[in-house]
């Protein structure tokens, strides 16, 4: 095994040839989690995401947001949004959040992720891997988020122009027992991001 490599003429001592979680985590001083918003479309998933990316950020923690701009024209460009598409796509999402958390990043999803066993998949490849998982129900009432319609999309699904269309012609399952549960027709984004943050300081995800 290596002992010390000699870089820009600065000696650094290496523990081992290849770094693990702790190691990496120490000298990053950072631990990576995986933050998994889900709810219906418009429920304020990515405004909470991207509210709360920009807030740790400013506060000196890596942060990185996974959404559908980001992965969905990209990695997973190959799927649609039949149950086994959507399947795929959350399973592929889970496994780069890993991915990501082992990297020590806070990383922040933000899919509808509708089915109750693609997010319990997600949870348990994290779990399995010692990295934490919080799951976040970002929760509005249909009939909220019908009248949000901010694209125009439930009003297509009502009318049959778009199929599958979740929370209309597809189904959403509730999560059961999600770490934090946020009423975004009663709470602000603020208040959601506010809410997220101390419970990460509680459980001392962050300082
Ligand atoms: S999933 O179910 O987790 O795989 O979906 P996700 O990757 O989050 O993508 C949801 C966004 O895609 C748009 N869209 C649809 N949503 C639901 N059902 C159907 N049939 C559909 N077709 C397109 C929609 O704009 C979702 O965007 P958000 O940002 O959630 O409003």
């Amino acid at each position: 095994a290596l002992q010390y490599l000699k870089i820009s003429n600065r000696r650094l001592q290496i523990g081992k040839a290849s770094a693990n979680r702790e190691e990496r985590q120490d000298l990053l001083k950072q631990k990576g989690l995986t933050i998994w918003l889900t709810g219906l479309s418009a429920s304020g998933k990515s405004t909470i995401a991207t509210a709360l990316e920009q807030a740790l950020l400013h506060s000196g923690v890596a942060a990185y947001r996974l959404d559908g701009d980001n992965i969905r024209f990209g990695l997973n460009k190959n799927l649609g949004f039949s149950p086994e598409d959507r399947e795929e796509n959350i399973r592929r999402i889970a496994e780069v959040s890993k991915l990501f958390s082992d990297a020590t990043l806070v990383t922040i999803t933000s899919f509808i992720s509708p089915y109750r066993k693609d997010r319990d998949l997600a949870r348990k490849l994290h779990n399995e891997a010692g990295l934490g998982f919080v799951e976040v129900f970002v929760d509005a009432p249909l009939k909220v988020v019908e009248e949000r319609d901010p694209k125009g999309l439930y009003k297509k699904a009502r009318s049959g122009e778009i199929k599958e269309f979740t929370g209309i012609s597809a189904p959403y399952e509730e999560p059961e027992k999600p770490e934090i549960h946020i009423h975004t027709d009663k709470v602000g984004v603020d208040q959601a991001v506010e809410e997220i943050v101390s419970y990460l300081k509680e459980e001392s995800y962050i300082k």
